[in-house]
């Protein structure tokens, strides 16, 4: 790839999509006969899951957005045609709305399209940008996005928010795999292509066969110190710009025409011409940053569309509140996504309010006013029919099509890389192999976040119709027969085979919860302790003499010492989504007639050579320049990674440069140093929980067990249970016992238990907050479910006081008072149950078991 070009300033970018005569004396004509309300109403997009058609009519809403998870009907498995149903309900509601006006506004929907139209049912799974990273291929890029938009339109949608163009810097951040690279260059040059994808032209974007691209997070998401989630970017301006902006400059120039604003902080100087009492850094938020957004991105970088803020992140903006975006919208925001904890009807009258009180100039609502039907000017809003009549819509032929799957298969393909290979590789077809790891025949972990749902979890096979998890992939290519799929290694024997492929890998996650905290380790087998399995079956393996191997899929390099060294082969394989034919083809010889493929991958992350490293980049504060030697950067060497940026080997041709001997690479523990006696705080449920456990629902009378979702509403007999905000979002349920029980219990995502045996001290407490609603229902119990059978049960009103509170309280029961034995914690199934026989209300938030002092 070409090098970049270095910006001592903020460039002015000309974008491929200009102002016309046309367009402007349009957009004044309405602008002109707007009311305030109805230009406040542009300025709003609340979540489906929030609005009905008829309110969105009242307050003459400009635009709509199914996030995460978010589906027609709740329905995850609506069709195309139920998606067009609700998109057109909205359609007639926003047409009736200006029936007496004499001008129209068409609405816009917005999406999380980012790898592919991935929470539509049916839709291709490509993979997530940190694979397509490693393929190193714009036109593939610019494929993808064009194969993206189609789905979209099938479904009648307008808007993407997509590409995300974050240059993450630390592997901690939960997002890496958002991100195509750590290396601006990527970056820069994959931008432009998303949005030509999507956009295609300024002619194109006014047809129905084009969506408009959104350029996210501005700016500074993936420069976070260490790598939190909606943290704080600490780079200084010049690298803010030369690393973290990149993508926005050829995303604009290709024209993109919204841009939205990180929930991440920036430090920079600049930044801190805020008001006086500002001063705390991390109220300094990107949505609230008239600098970077109204100064640099709209003034300097003559960005003319739309700046959106993120999920309800006006909410975090030191001088606003959940119902109040006034500031946000003073620094330059246009739209707000007034969602999660806000009420977006208190946001508009808030906003209303603000400018009748000359706390927000006229001028600038109409500048964003005027931003916005630019914007739907250049989409061709008033030409297009109502979303079920365009072009694309219900065409279900196109969506998940066999031409998309292609490009998928091909993505997955050019995105893996090979880090070690012992002449083991390529396989053979007509051999019997095992396929075995919890990866091999998971979808989930295949896809990742952001698929169907938010976090990606709470799916199974039968959400992906089409789809092949690696094990059907290897199945169809060796015949039944030939090919055992064996996850867990429950009945196949390891010495009936030669040869094994064991596909392991994080489970999905989206945003903070995909956060790997500072101090935790970043080894894949010190993640979470299921994990262990995967790491105790390789080894297996190998004392079974079988050649193993391994294909790791993870949204972000993790320290994998161990594995490699336990491996003859390695493969990086990213989160590819549906199509792991694509990883079949580069691993097995050739059927006949078929091309050869090799491995042509090439890593766009450097890859961590320790599970406790701070920052894992080689060269963590410094635009990348490659071409310097790593010695003088990096003078200590405490950055190098095991493998640098760009490394990847071949079948054929080039092989390894490297040195190091991948048999026998040093192994360390990142683990938090503990003593002997004392282990660390088990974090069950929470903020701080990694999911090792999940929450688990049933009632005293039936005991099968619903799960209970993080993201949508759990219902079961007279039980509701509801995802809410405590230290962060949807870290907290609100339970709702109206009539009958509920059995509320932690488990270990093994079956099989862990061993929690050394928590059977004297020092261990189990920690719950919790916000009482209503009285706590007499004979409420708690117990723990150990090897040999529950606990005795201890009644829960002599813990907590039993009353209705406005505040959370910590309850901390001794783990003593369970009378456990360790050999009882030896295969703990639930370290803790909660019964509550009868009517309660209460919200649960963290839920630990405490080590000593830190209760
Ligand atoms: C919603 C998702 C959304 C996410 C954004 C969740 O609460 O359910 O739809 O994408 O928040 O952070
Ligand atoms: C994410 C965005 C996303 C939005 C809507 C936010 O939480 O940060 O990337 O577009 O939710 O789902």
């Amino acid at each position: 790839m070409k090098p970049i070009p270095y910006y001592s300033h903020w460039p002015a970018i000309t974008s491929a999509i200009q102002s016309t005569t046309e367009e402007t004396i349009f957009v004044d004509r309405i602008v002109e006969q707007m009311t305030l309300e109805e230009k406040v109403g542009q300025m709003i997009q609340p979540d489906i899951r929030d609005v009905t058609p008829t309110e969105a009519r009242e307050y003459k809403l400009g635009s709509i957005l199914n996030g995460g998870g978010g589906w027609v009907n709740d329905d995850k498995r609506a069709s195309a045609g139920d998606w067009l149903g609700l998109l057109d309900q909205y359609w007639d509601a926003l047409e009736a709305a200006y029936a007496d006006r004499p001008f129209r506004i068409p609405y816009l929907w917005g999406t999380d399209a980012v790898h592919g139209h991935n929470n539509i049912y049916r839709a291709t799974v490509f993979p997530h940008n940190i694979g397509l990273g490693a393929a190193r291929d714009p036109d593939l890029i610019r494929r993808i996005a064009e194969a993206t938009a189609t789905e979209i339109c099938v479904t009648g949608m307008d808007w993407t928010f997509a590409p995300t163009v974050a240059t993450p810097r630390n592997l901690r951040w939960g997002r890496t795999y958002e991100g195509y690279s750590e290396d601006p260059t990527i970056v820069y040059h994959y931008a432009g292509e998303v949005v030509r994808g999507l956009q295609q032209s300024a002619e194109a974007l006014k047809t129905d066969r084009a969506v408009l691209s959104n350029v996210k997070h501005w700016v500074g998401d993936g420069g976070t110190r260490h790598g939190i989630d909606r943290g704080c970017n600490h780079y200084d301006e010049d690298l803010l710009r030369n690393i973290h902006a990149m993508g926005y400059f050829s995303g604009l120039e290709a024209g993109a025409q919204i841009v939205m604003a990180s929930f991440s902080t920036w430090e920079g100087e600049a930044n801190y011409d805020h008001s006086p009492d500002d001063g705390v850094a991390f109220n300094k938020r990107l949505t609230g940053s008239r600098y970077l957004i109204n100064d640099v991105l709209k003034d300097r970088m003559g960005f003319d569309g739309l700046v959106i803020s993120d999920w309800n992140s006006h909410a975090d903006v030191s001088k606003c509140t959940d119902n109040n975006a006034n500031y946000a919208i003073n620094a330059g925001i246009d739209i707000l996504m007034a969602t999660g904890s806000s009420d977006w009807r208190q946001v508009y009258w808030n906003a209303v309010a603000g400018v009748e009180r000359g706390e927000i100039p006229m001028a600038r609502i109409d500048d964003a006013v005027r931003r916005i039907l630019r914007v739907k000017f250049r989409a061709g809003m008033w030409d297009k029919p109502k979303p079920s009549q365009r072009a694309l819509a219900g065409r279900g032929d196109l969506l998940g099509c066999e031409e998309h799957r292609a490009v998928a298969r091909e993505a997955v393909r050019k995105s893996l890389v090979l880090l070690k290979n012992k002449n083991v590789l390529p396989l053979p077809r007509t051999k019997p192999i095992l396929v075995t790891g919890s990866a091999c025949d998971d979808l989930q972990k295949q896809t990742g976040g952001w698929t169907l749902t938010w976090q990606g979890s709470e799916n199974t096979r039968e959400d992906f119709p089409g789809a092949k998890t690696f094990a059907d992939s290897a199945r169809e290519i060796l015949g039944a027969d030939h090919c055992a799929v064996d996850p867990g290694l429950a009945w196949a024997n390891p010495q009936d085979f030669d040869t094994a492929v064991l596909v392991i890998g994080e489970d999905p996650a989206a945003e903070m919860f995909g956060d790997i905290a500072p101090g935790h380790s970043l080894a894949l087998s010190e993640i979470k302790r299921k994990y262990q399995a995967d790491l105790a079956l390789l080894k297996r393996l190998k004392q079974a003499g079988v050649r193993v191997v391994t294909v790791l899929y993870s949204g972000r390099p993790l320290y994998t010492n161990e594995e490699i060294n336990h491996s003859d082969a390695f493969v990086a394989a990213w989160l590819p989504g549906t199509e792991a034919d694509g990883i079949t083809d580069v691993l097995f010889e050739p059927g006949n007639g078929q091309p050869r493929y090799d491995f042509t991958g090439r890593l766009s992350f450097s890859w961590p050579n320790r599970p406790d490293s701070e920052a894992v980049n080689a060269i963590p504060e410094h635009i990348p320049d490659y071409s310097v030697p790593e010695e003088e950067q990096d003078p200590t060497g405490e950055h190098k990674p095991l493998f640098p940026l760009g490394y990847g080997l071949s079948l054929q041709g080039e092989s390894s440069r490297l040195t190091i001997d991948l048999d026998r690479l040093p192994v360390s523990s990142g683990s938090m140093a503990k003593s002997d006696a004392v282990a660390e705080t088990l974090e069950l449920f929470g903020t701080r929980a990694n999911g090792d456990f999940n929450l688990m629902l049933s009632t005293r009378d039936d005991s099968n067990e619903t799960p209970v979702s993080s993201n949508q509403t759990t219902r079961r007999d007279g039980v509701t249970i509801v995802p809410i905000d405590y230290r962060h979002q949807q870290d907290a349920r609100r339970v709702a016992v109206e009539s009958g029980s509920a059995v509320v219990r932690v488990a270990a995502g093994d079956s099989q238990g862990y061993d929690l045996s050394e928590y059977a001290g004297p020092d261990v407490v189990l920690s719950i907050d919790i916000r009482l609603d209503s009285d706590w229902p007499a004979g409420s119990r708690v117990a723990i479910d150990g090897t040999s059978g529950t606990s005795g049960y201890l009644d829960v009103s002599n813990y907590l006081p039993n009353e209705p509170m406005n505040d959370w309280v910590t309850v901390r029961i001794p783990l003593a008072d369970f009378g456990l034995e360790a050999d009882a914690l030896r295969g703990t199934v639930s370290p803790v149950r909660l019964e509550i026989p009868s009517a309660c209300r209460f919200d649960l938030g963290d839920i630990r078991w405490a080590v000593s002092e830190q209760h």
